[in-house]
């Protein structure tokens, strides 16, 4: 599903050269689930960037179900992030004039689904996060952890292959993400999708069964957790 070889990303500044990512390899199973931790500036986000088509690693070759994203041009970059791709953002990126139906509908909509499929799969993704009681609500009238459980349905509703999510908990306190990690957990226990989470948070990161530990732009140990989901 994921295999990276020797990916390597290095942004130039009018200051130096910084090795976001420096060497790393990678293999993982459709349905896998894998948080990755380390500190500030490891490469997380670089990481994530790149295995969402929104960046080019500087060498090595990455692929995602099927796409070489190391030498994918635009078009079909744009396909993979609408047809293959889901992510959640640590601030919800919900728009504050839309109920939460529409926000999750939205993206099937610009896709050209008939409202009728539409509809379905909104109430089905709604169901899955436990948001349907609040579907016709605005997003302000709503928690951190109610929005970012709608962040999350809306990734979902185009059936993505791979979900990313960075810091989705970073904003929250522990109520609300512990609200929002039950979420994932049963995303990660129905493999409805690939699930990378990035966390600086410990409780999030023991929930999956693969760890990645970054630092310095390379991976500095895969640990396997039994208990985990
Ligand atoms: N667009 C950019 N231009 C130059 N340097 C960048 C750019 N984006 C990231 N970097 C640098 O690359 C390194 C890795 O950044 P990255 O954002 O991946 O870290 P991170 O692990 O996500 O950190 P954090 O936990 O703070 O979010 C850092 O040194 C950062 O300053
Ligand atoms: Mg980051």
């Amino acid at each position: 599903m994921i295999s990276l070889q020797n990916v390597t990303r290095i942004y130039s500044s009018g200051t130096g050269e910084v090795r976001a990512l420096d060497g790393v390899s990678l293999e993982l199973e459709s349905g896998s689930f894998v948080t990755v931790t380390g500190p500030s500036g490891c490469g997380k986000s670089t990481l994530l960037n790149l295995l969402g088509g929104l960046d080019h690693p500087t060498s090595g070759e990455l692929r995602v179900a099927g796409v070489c994203l190391h030498n994918a041009g635009e078009a079909e970059l744009t396909n993979y992030r609408r047809n293959t791709l889901g992510i959640v953002f640590q601030f919800f990126n919900l728009l504050p004039a839309m109920t939460l139906r529409e926000n999750v509908e939205l993206p099937l909509l610009l896709r050209g689904e008939s409202s009728s499929i539409a509809a379905r799969r909104v109430s089905e993704m709604l169901d899955l996060v436990g948001m349907s009681h609040r579907a016709s609500h605005f997003p302000h009238q709503l928690s951190g952890g109610e929005m970012q459980r709608t962040a999350t349905a809306r990734a979902l509703v185009g059936r993505p292959a791979l979900l990313l999510a960075d810091e989705p908990t970073g904003n929250l306190d522990s109520a609300n993400a512990s609200m929002v990690c039950e979420t994932f957990t049963r995303i990660a226990s129905q493999k409805i999708a690939t699930l990378i989470i990035v966390t600086h948070s410990e409780f999030v990161a023991s929930l999956a069964p693969l760890r990645l530990n970054m630092l310095d732009g390379k991976i500095l140990s895969q640990s396997h957790s039994a208990s985990a989901s």
